[in-house]
């Protein structure tokens, strides 16, 4: 079959697809009640705020922006609240020390993979500075960054919050919940011998794949005892229907094994194969596991703290399904002008530009349900970071759609300009709609307020500022490093030479990042240990629930 041919039919599957999907939604297939939006609250509660990362009097701030909030006061629709919330709450309960283990290990790789990072930044534009042993260099340390990112930080956090999430929207408890913790150690203790293994020399020398496959079997395991509880959840759920949250999870929970083992099962990929396998896994990691998780965050979060549904129930799931059809074949973007046939690169390019359906599908929706609370946003910190973390999903993508094309990618290619991407796709995304997650969760697991609130708006100013230097600076330093490559009459060390100052303004903004990050993990174990003032506020959502409904 011609190029031609093929990628004419795979742009026609794809749309026909998607339009199948569409049409089955119409038709309800699916349950596309735009009612379904309004799943997640209880009865009577949409239009009250929920932010369990305030004080009572700044909660009340947040409910005056988006006007007054009466519970209901017919008894039996109050009764019904009442039984709505006691459900939330034993779903909280059984999944409280769960979520607080995988979060506590979300944090130690944190701040581990931020000063690998921070250390690999410096030696770029100082290369003596700590050469004296083999684990220290570059190739080594800057590895152990990136899976430390990517099995440790990311990963925690995103089981954390999606097992915190699942029973809330399922209205149930969390079951089997020791099998959680049991894959959480296996996990662990694989990432930890599988960062050993790297600092010692050994790894695939694959990308994103590098721990070598006989440590991966202790991830593969973990991963599979961390999914049977969401399965169990799954099978003892309260509602009929799956809000679009539960559908993103649920997918990425099921797609990450499916790519991990594939990537990973030993002698089977050789050769320019084996590069494609790589980075089929390399970009379906981001697209079909860490950026459906951040989505569902935000499809929960963003809603249930300015107390409105989102404004279209069906663009979400547009979105989803565009996302599922055009996501898998992106990876080729990265071998681009390598030896991989031309029409496997083409076909990545024209899906990665159509990923633009389920980009705009959210950003639209994401701007529709803010319209007319945006001042919420001073409010509350959660939101703060949800909502900026949206944003630049839609912007880290539609960059991404464009660095995809042969002519842009000419440029960037092998440039620091993909470093500056991958940090607005994985870090401006993901990881601040994980922080922001992460103020709303901890306060229901703990049953305890964070202790010193002004930290949070220290933790976010820093990791803002300290991001916008980061990209600024190495997406300049990206362009100019690409234009002198392809210029013939440059000897090469020119192309280095220019990149000096913006990777030193990399190690500036990737220290404060660092900073913004310790005062995270400070405040998390202040609160950990519950120091700070005991107030009757927001976070004791136990008593609060109880005394609002016995007042109705
Ligand atoms: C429509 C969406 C997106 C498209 C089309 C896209 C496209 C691209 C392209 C073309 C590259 C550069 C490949 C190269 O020249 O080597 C790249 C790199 C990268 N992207 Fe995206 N991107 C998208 C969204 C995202 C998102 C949402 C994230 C994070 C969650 C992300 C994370 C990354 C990372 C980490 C890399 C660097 C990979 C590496 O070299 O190790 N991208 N992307
Ligand atoms: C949670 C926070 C972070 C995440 C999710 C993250 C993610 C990533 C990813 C995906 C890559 C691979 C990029 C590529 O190959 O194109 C990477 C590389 C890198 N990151 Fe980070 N990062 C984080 C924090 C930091 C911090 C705080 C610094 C400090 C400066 C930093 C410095 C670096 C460096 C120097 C590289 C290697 C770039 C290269 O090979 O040229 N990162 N990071």
């Amino acid at each position: 079959m011609d190029t031609v041919t093929t990628l004419l039919l795979a742009f026609i599957i794809s749309v026909t697809g998607l339009f199948i999907f569409i049409w089955s939604l119409r038709k309800n297939l699916f349950d596309a009640d735009p009612a379904a939006a309004r799943v997640i609250f209880s009865e009577g509660e949409v239009g009250r705020v929920e932010e369990p990362a305030l004080t009572a009097q700044q909660l009340a701030s947040l409910q005056d922006t988006v006007g007054e909030h009466r519970l209901p006061d017919d008894p039996e629709r109050a009764a019904r609240l009442h039984k709505e919330l006691e459900e939330r709450l034993q779903a909280d309960r059984s999944t409280s020390l769960v979520s607080f283990v995988f979060l506590s290990c979300a944090i130690v790789w944190l701040i581990i993979a931020s000063s690998a990072g921070l250390i690999s930044s410096i030696k770029l534009h100082q290369p003596d500075f700590l050469t004296s042993q083999a684990w220290l260099t570059f190739g080594r340390l800057r590895t152990m960054h990136l899976n430390a990112v990517a099995y440790g930080w990311c990963p925690m956090a995103a089981f954390g919050v999606a097992i915190w999430t699942i029973p809330r929207l399922l209205k149930t408890e969390l079951v089997g919940g020791r099998f959680a913790l049991l894959g959480c150690m296996l996990w662990n203790a694989g990432l930890i011998a599988g960062l050993g293994s790297i600092a010692a020399g050994f790894n695939s020398g694959l990308e994103w794949l590098e721990i070598p496959w006989q440590i991966s079997i202790l991830l593969v395991a973990g991963g599979a005892l961390i999914g049977l509880p969401l399965v169990y959840t799954l099978q003892n759920r309260r509602v009929k229907h799956l809000y679009v949250s539960v559908w993103y999870m649920g997918a990425a929970l099921f797609w990450f094994p499916v790519l991990y083992l594939v990537a990973k099962i030993p002698g089977l990929h050789f050769g320019m194969e084996e590069a494609t396998m790589n980075w089929w896994f390399g970009h379906n990691v981001l697209g079909l596991y860490y950026t459906p998780i951040a989505l569902a965050t935000i499809y929960y979060f963003l809603p249930k703290i300015i107390g409105r549904p989102i404004q279209s129930y069906n663009l979400s799931l547009l979105g989803f399904w565009a996302l599922a059809f055009f996501y898998g074949q992106v990876g080729g973007h990265h071998l681009i002008g390598s030896a991989v046939p031309g029409w496997l690169i083409t076909l990545s390019i024209v899906q990665s530009i159509m990923m633009i359906v389920p980009v705009i599908a959210f950003s639209v929706n994401q701007h529709l349900t803010m319209r007319g609370h945006f001042k919420t946003l001073i409010y509350s910190p959660t939101l703060r970071f949800i909502v900026l973390g949206g944003m630049m999903y839609t912007l880290s993508s539609l960059q991404g759609s464009f660095e995809a094309l042969r002519s842009i990618n000419t440029v960037t290619h092998f440039t620091h300009f993909t470093v500056a991407h991958a940090h607005l796709g994985l870090y401006a995304f993901f990881t601040l709609v994980m922080f922001g997650a992460m103020y709303f969760v901890m306060p229901r697991v703990m049953s305890w307020e964070w202790p010193y609130p002004k930290l949070i708006a220290l933790h976010f100013w820093l990791v803002v500022i300290g991001f916008g230097i980061y990209f600024v600076g190495l997406t300049i330093g990206g362009v100019l490093q690409g234009l002198d490559m392809l210029d013939p009459s440059k000897p090469f060390m020119d192309s280095v030479r220019v990149t000096i100052p913006y990777l030193e303004a990399r190690s500036v903004g990737g220290g404060i990042m660092t900073l913004g990050h310790l005062v995270f993990a400070f405040h998390f174990i202040a609160m950990a240990l519950r120091n700070g003032p005991a107030r009757i506020g927001p976070a004791l959502f136990h008593r609060r629930a109880a005394a609002a409904t016995q007042g109705a």
